[in-house]
């Protein structure tokens, strides 16, 4: 199946999706990685990976919707069938919504709907919850609200620090993030409506 990833960062979950694929245990084609910062470590390492990437300023566009056609213009040239978030930091607008309807989704650094929005994993470290973890949903209008795919949780143990706690979730991703991909591919998953 060809998908296609979009990242704003680091892009360590986009390495982990390739290397699942390169390892033979996702049973897709990365075939466009999107990027709304050209300058964001994750293009280096698509480049690196093989990934044709589409980087983009949004400020150089006319509005959103000026650039999500763009972005849906080349992910059909692409025949991308699916869209996986892995740290896009940006709302997926109307556009996209309408072009890949139920095949938008996000991996998400707590148990939603708890800790929805930025920096998901201070804010729970702030908040002293002893339970934690990563949730993959699929993309509604809303900001990390769509029906929840999967979870899995993680416990914060007394004396972790905030960047030992941004490890283990982001351990849990790296892990987590291919098969639920897997498992959505393989058909283990109703489509919602
Ligand atoms: C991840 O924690 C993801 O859940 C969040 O943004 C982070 C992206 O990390 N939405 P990376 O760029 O994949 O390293």
């Amino acid at each position: 199946t060809k998908i296609a990833l979009f990242a704003s960062g680091s892009g360590s979950n986009v390495q982990a999706i390739a290397e699942a694929i390169e390892a033979g245990k996702v049973p897709a084609e990365i075939v466009l990685l999107v990027c709304d910062k050209p300058d964001a470590f994750v293009v280096e390492r698509a480049e690196k990976l093989g990934i044709p990437v589409f980087a983009f300023k949004p400020a150089s566009f006319e509005s959103k919707e000026a650039f999500e056609a763009e972005i849906a213009s080349r992910l059909h040239t692409a025949g991308a069938e699916y869209i996986f978030l892995a740290g896009y930091m940006r709302l997926i607008g109307p556009t996209l919504l309408a072009a890949y309807r139920n095949r938008i989704i996000n991996i998400h650094p707590s148990l939603l709907p708890a800790f929805q929005g930025k920096d998901a994993i201070g804010q729970a470290f702030e908040a002293g919850v002893k339970i934690t973890g990563v949730t993959v949903h699929f993309v509604d209008e809303g900001m990390d609200t769509g029906p929840i795919i999967d979870q899995e949780c993680l416990r914060i143990e007394h004396g972790m620090t905030r960047h030992g706690l941004q490890k283990a979730i982001q351990k849990i991703e790296h892990s987590l993030y291919p098969n639920v991909i897997t498992n959505l591919l393989n058909g283990n998953r109703e489509e919602q409506n």
